[in-house]
């Protein structure tokens, strides 16, 4: 009885190991399981505030050759499946939400969210015709925008209950990635 408890917690041990390994692995390499890591795309991402979301974000969605407008075009894009995500969540929160301040601060949130797919979307354009100006002044807004969200939740005394880390932080790897432009 005991031997087989040993056992059974040994060959659980080593499961946890393999499986901890190879969770580690995958954290902890940005380009896992992409052969080369390319220099370009290390350089372009090392100049904003979050180097390593800048890149895991970008490589799925990179194509042709590794540039800065390339780059930011994809940031773009994975900002813009965020802001997706998120406007699912809201969806989601509005469906069970009972009390009438949450729905209404919902809905502010959900107009933001569209609009900002919007100017993502002529960003891309912008950053396509390498306007800096334009791509920073577009950025700007979005921006502004999930600040708006919040505020929307701040005025009824209360906290936003949407997942909009990752958005944010997108915001703030765009605008890097737009002064680069210049
Ligand atoms: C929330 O649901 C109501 C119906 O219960 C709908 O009128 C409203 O547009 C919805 N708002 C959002 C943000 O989905």
């Amino acid at each position: 009885m005991d031997l087989n408890k040993n056992i059974h917690l040994f060959v659980s041990l080593a499961c946890l190991c393999i499986l901890s390994f190879s969770i580690s692995h995958v954290v902890c390499s940005p380009f896992a399981g992409k052969p080369v890591l390319d220099p370009v795309l290390l350089k372009i991402c090392g100049a904003t505030e979050n180097p390593t979301l800048c890149a895991n974000s970008v490589l799925p969605l990179l194509h042709g050759p590794v540039d800065l407008v390339n780059v930011l075009k994809s940031e773009i894009d994975a900002t813009i499946k965020e802001a997706s995500i998120i406007l699912k969540q809201i969806t989601k929160m509005n469906n069970t939400a009972t009390s009438k301040e949450v729905k209404s601060a919902l809905e502010s949130c959900q107009q933001m969210y569209r609009d900002a797919i919007d100017n993502l979307k002529e960003t891309k354009t912008f950053a396509e015709a390498r306007n800096a100006v334009d791509v920073i002044n577009k950025l700007s807004g979005v921006a502004s925008c999930y600040s708006t969200c919040d505020d929307s939740f701040a005025d009824f005394q209360l906290q936003s209950p949407l997942n909009t880390q990752n958005f944010n932080w997108f915001i703030q790897i765009l605008l890097s990635l737009g002064n680069l432009l210049k």
